[in-house]
């Protein structure tokens, strides 16, 4: 077991970074936010799933999707990138995409498309809205991630209780991001294991 930043040692170095944009609740980030899944030395790569129509290589290098406006429930959503002995990998690729809150991509800019990479502790961070659903579709946030010069794993991440997550075939709860409620906003976490 790697030693995992605490919720609290995470959300604090945003707010230092992000300035204002979220307010932090300190008091409410109480005590570590746990792996999802924790990971086991050995164990499985993260599940892989298909990266879907809406896809764009070469968004924009940013932590920050959330926009001045923008509608949704802001989520901060932290976590590491992670060999199979659960040791962290600096330098590892992120890009992320969403549909925004009424369920829609932006096909034709960035809007809610960013990558970043880990940093030497192997930590991504992204502040962004949770997304909306769509037909056929739950909740979902659709992730690249590439160890340097390694292997990509493409994937999504799922919210816990949603109703949609019952009838969207794709969904598979080994993806779920553990949430945690704050003041206007949601914190999220989830490590992810890379071959
Ligand atoms: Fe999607």
């Amino acid at each position: 077991m790697v030693d995992t930043p605490t919720r609290r040692a995470v959300l604090g170095a945003g707010a230092l970074v992000a300035g204002s944009l979220f307010a932090i609740d300190r008091c409410a980030a109480e005590g570590p936010l746990p792996p999802t899944p924790a990971c086991h030395d050995g164990d499985a790569a993260t599940l892989a799933q298909t990266d879907g129509p809406y896809f764009k290589p070469s968004s924009p290098e940013r932590i920050e999707l959330f926009e001045e406006g923008m509608l949704g429930q802001p989520i901060e959503l932290v976590g590491l990138v992670l060999t199979r002995g659960c040791k962290p990998i600096s330098g590892a690729l992120l890009d992320f995409w969403q549909a925004d809150a009424r369920g829609q991509y932006d096909n034709s800019g960035f809007r809610l498309r960013g990558h970043q990479f880990t940093d030497a502790e192997g930590r991504y961070r992204l502040r962004s809205i949770v997304p909306g659903v769509y037909p056929g579709r739950t909740r979902h946030i659709h992730v690249k991630v590439q160890p340097r010069g390694g292997q990509v794993l493409t994937t999504q991440l799922y919210f816990p209780g949603e109703s949609h997550n019952r009838s969207d075939g794709l969904f598979r709860k080994e993806l779920l991001v553990r949430t945690a409620k704050n003041a206007g906003w949601l914190a999220g976490r989830f490590d992810f294991v890379v071959s």
